[in-house]
């Protein structure tokens, strides 16, 4: 599977992390985002190159990382057809792909530790979307996206 991975300065040393435990696993790794965690980059830049990455195929999962992960989710969620959770534990990565059919998971490099941060991405790549009424529910984003968002 090839997935994207996204960060801001704040998020910078935690990509590199994520990205060699990914790559470690199997997974085709695709950079955006901040080159160093020194240099000042926006959060939206990062959130916009990852969107479009998943949105043209290029990838078919995303990772996004700022220092909380709230900015880089709020930018990732305006895109039609994306839907991208904050997560700060196993339990809420692995309902994001279980419930909510996710294809982007945030996080914040200022809040969660390395170890949770691994243990959040390798529940999200595990857990499959569960169908059924959680189908109807993101269904129902969808309609809401086609009605309010044109
Ligand atoms: C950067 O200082 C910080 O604002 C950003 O990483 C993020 O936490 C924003 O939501």
């Amino acid at each position: 599977m090839k997935v994207v991975i996204s960060s801001d300065h704040a998020g910078y040393d935690l990509k590199i992390k994520v990205k060699e435990h990914l790559e470690k696993k199997g997974y085709e790794v695709i950079v955006e985002g901040a080159t160093s965690g020194t240099e000042p980059f926006s959060y939206v830049e990062a959130g916009q190159a990852l969107a479009k990455d998943v949105l043209e195929g290029k990838a078919e999962r995303g990772i996004a990382i700022c220092g909380t992960g709230i900015g880089i989710s709020i930018v990732v969620n305006k895109f039609k057809g994306l839907r991208c959770g904050l997560c700060n534990n196993e339990f809420m990565a692995r309902m994001l792909r279980q419930h909510n059919d996710g294809q982007v998971l945030a996080m914040g490099a200022r809040v969660v530790g390395l170890g949770v941060a691994l243990n959040m991405v390798d529940a999200f790549f595990d857990e499959q979307f569960a169908g059924e009424r959680h189908a109807v529910r993101v269904n129902d984003i969808k309609k809401q996206e086609e009605d309010l968002f044109k």
